[in-house]
């Protein structure tokens, strides 16, 4: 019998450690080391009982290949997120924060599943049948086959699933309150949740069910625990969105499957959440009259365009180092946008407070809403409104150079079907980018271009 060894295993990262530290040297957190019994289970040394390998075939890389078989969903947001989507055999994360919506998700999807002819079968360690039956009657799913149980052993979960045909779709809500016996350590602890969802993945391999592991995230976007499944996983989606706003955000992380840049837009109603199929006039509807300070940013999400406004605030300090409040946006990308303005265009903010706010809740990752930030801010310190159909897009470079970013005429599209008329935008490179027909495209290759566009003849601002 092999010596109960226990080690210390970091809870945010999963670094294992032979003793116990106050700080993780891995990844800098404080007080995630948890002793854990490592003496069987994964990880651990092979046992007596333990038979011995045999031969395995090698194959030639090249070789006739499957596509890979899919289960569609029949929510198209849900779909286009999963590259069309869930595989046969393969397992899904799908991360967030507690309250989002994941479960009201998958018993979405779970019905439509079923009423597409699968077999569904939705395992739930955090609610009690009443309760999950209680939300179906509230979606209007109740009458579907779907295949509900209350537990939280893997062991019986899978002892379950052996008295019955492989479920098409399998939903595990939610990981971190599985346990399994292969593992000696409480539930919720890396050791356990990796340990559980390994045995559920082997399920999802052997038998072909696409299983769904469910994820609650940590305030600061790291799914805690369930982040040492994350490569264990197929496919990883994070759902998100803003408390108060009723929008939600399906985004891929990881997907072996499909492409990782898509996002799925949904809208939480009364009745569960609704696909939106075109985003950009949900992030837009609030647009209240031109005013200066707000520029409306084409972006792009996957292969999708998304327009949306920016707002930005600028207003004389008072405080000695001036305040910068930004919401949607990265904090170290206005640092820069305001160190360009003033190195190369004069525009001085250094001693205003700036607040920017993306509308809607909506987050943006891009650099090319560097131009429309510029402009929102400009806008605001001049005092001078930015057109109404105007659309901006750009990276800017610390040179002071509007730098050219993909799909111009995806974008542009997108924004004349909206009815915008005109957009700002870097120098077009190819034939391809050029201007949609009836649009108005002022190419610019210098942020002082823009700057001087806007401030007009508001020098005075610029001292
Ligand atoms: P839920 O799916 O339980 O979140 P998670 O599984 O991610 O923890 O969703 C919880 C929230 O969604 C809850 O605050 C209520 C809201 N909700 C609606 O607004 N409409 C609905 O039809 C449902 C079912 C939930
Ligand atoms: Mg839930």
């Amino acid at each position: 019998m092999a010596k109960a060894r226990s080690q210390f295993i970091c809870q945010n990262c999963g670094t294992i450690h032979n003793r116990w530290n106050g700080k993780c040297e891995s990844c800098g957190e404080w007080n995630t080391l948890v002793e854990e019994n490592t003496s069987s289970g994964i990880g651990a040394a092979p046992g007596k009982s333990m038979s011995k390998g045999h031969a395995i075939a090698l194959v030639p890389l090249s070789g006739a290949i499957e596509d890979a078989p899919r289960i569609a969903t029949g929510i198209s947001e849900l779909d286009r997120v999963s590259g069309g989507g869930f595989v046969r055999g393969s397992a899904v994360l799908i991360g967030g924060d507690p309250g989002i919506g994941k479960s009201t998700l998958l018993t979405q999807a779970s019905a439509a599943f079923s009423r597409a002819g699968h077999d569904v079968v939705y395992v739930s360690g955090e609610e009690a049948v009443a309760q999950i039956r209680l939300r179906a009657q509230r979606l209007g799913v109740a009458d579907t086959n779907v295949l509900l149980a209350a537990e939280t052993s893997v062991e019986n979960i899978l002892a379950t699933l052996k008295t019955t045909k492989p479920p098409a779709l399998l939903i595990l809500d939610s990981i971190q309150t599985l346990w399994t016996q292969q593992a000696e350590s409480a539930p919720g602890t890396v050791t356990q949740v990796r340990a559980s969802a390994q045995a559920m993945i082997r399920y999802a391999k052997k038998t072909g069910t696409a299983v769904v592991l469910v994820g609650h995230v940590t305030k600061d976007g790291q799914i805690a625990g369930p982040r040492v499944v994350e490569h264990m996983v197929d496919a990883v989606l994070y759902f998100e969105g803003e408390r108060g706003h009723h929008f939600r955000i399906l985004r891929t992380v990881k997907n072996r499957f499909g492409p990782t840049d898509e996002i799925g837009v949904f809208e939480m109603t009364g009745k569960g959440l609704k696909e939106v199929t075109n985003p950009s006039e949900l992030f837009l509807s609030e647009r209240a009259a031109s005013a200066p300070g707000a520029a409306v940013f084409a972006g792009l999400e996957g292969t999708r365009p998304v327009l949306v406004e920016i707002q930005a605030l600028v207003v004389q300090s008072t405080l000695g180092t001036p305040r910068r409040a930004v919401v949607g946006w990265d904090t170290a990308r206005l640092s820069m946008v305001l160190a360009v303005l003033e190195a190369h265009c004069g525009v001085r903010l250094g001693s205003h407070d700036v607040y920017l706010n993306v509308a809607g809740g909506y987050r943006i990752s891009e650099p090319a809403g560097d131009l429309a930030v510029a402009a929102a801010l400009i806008s605001s310190l001049s005092g001078n409104p930015l057109p109404k159909r105007g659309v901006y897009f750009g990276e800017i470079s610390l040179s002071g150079a509007v730098r050219p970013v993909a799909q111009t005429g995806l974008r542009l599209k997108e924004a004349s079907k909206l009815g915008f008329t005109s957009a700002v935008m870097p120098v077009a490179v190819g034939d391809a980018d050029k201007a949609v027909s009836g649009f108005d495209s002022f190419e610019v290759g210098e942020l002082a271009e823009l700057a001087a566009r806007i401030a007009g003849s508001h020098h005075n601002e610029k001292q």
